[in-house]
């Protein structure tokens, strides 16, 4: 099979690294930061299209007030360092969530900032922030109901936060626990899920290309029976 053109990643696991090497649980995320830098370089450079990361759930934003500010200044470096960077190899850079529930300033920079790598062509990195699932699918539904608008699968698709990327492909979970926890529900009906033990920090290319490699050889019949069976 071919490669994954579309890859989501739930980056579990700072804390834990953190907790393990007596270090407070903001050095896991500043770890986390720089792997996950690492990892979307690597992920776009083998030519994938799209790729999705979850860095904070609307669940996410009742945590204390300390970790939650250090994740706020993480952002606030990432959201204007690495603009130029992506803009440069032609990265759109996007953010699904409700930004509403951050600070007035990271909400606001996050949205200036991402907008100016709008049109790039050769990716889209989402990152999910302050996103729920469900949210997200209710609000969709509440925007349906009121345009009186009947849905298919595929018009609903489109109406969610995701709309217009292609198809999850693969769903990677780092971190040892094997669920969803919120995130993609409605995209990852066909998508091959990958758990990794790794703490995230600790998750590299090589890593990453393993899951990749278990993507492509799995059969994906999308509910079909193939001929043959
Ligand atoms: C989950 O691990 C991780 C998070 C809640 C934050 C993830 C954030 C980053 C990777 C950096 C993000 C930065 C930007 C700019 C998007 P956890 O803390 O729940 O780990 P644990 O399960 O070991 O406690």
């Amino acid at each position: 099979m071919s490669l994954p053109r579309h890859i989501a990643i739930i980056m579990d696991g700072n804390g834990r690294w953190a907790k393990r090497r007596l270090l407070p649980r903001t050095a896991g995320h500043r770890a986390g930061l720089k792997r996950m830098i690492s990892l979307t370089d690597h992920i776009f450079a083998r030519g994938i299209e799209c790729c999705t990361l979850f860095a904070l759930s609307a669940e996410n934003l009742s945590r204390p007030e300390e970790e939650l500010n250090a994740l706020y200044g993480l952002f606030r470096v990432y959201f204007t360092e690495q603009i130029p960077v992506l803009r440069e190899r032609g990265i759109t850079l996007r953010v699904i969530g409700e930004l509403s529930l951050l600070p007035a300033d990271v909400a606001s920079l996050i949205g200036e900032n991402t907008a100016k790598t709008a049109g790039g062509e050769k990716g889209t990195l989402t990152v999910a922030i302050g996103y729920g699932a469900r949210q997200d699918i209710v609000s969709a539904c509440n925007r349906a109901v009121r345009e009186g608008r009947e849905v298919t699968p595929e018009t609903f698709a489109s109406m969610l936060s995701t709309g217009g990327m292609p198809e999850l492909d693969l769903l990677i979970r780092t971190g040892k626990e094997k669920r969803v926890s919120n995130f993609l529900l409605y995209e990852a009906a066909y998508a091959e899920l990958y758990f990794s033990e790794k703490l995230f920090p600790d998750f590299t290319a090589r890593d990453l290309d393993r899951a990749i490699g278990e993507f492509e050889k799995r059969e994906r019949r999308f509910g079909r029976i193939d001929a043959g069976r």
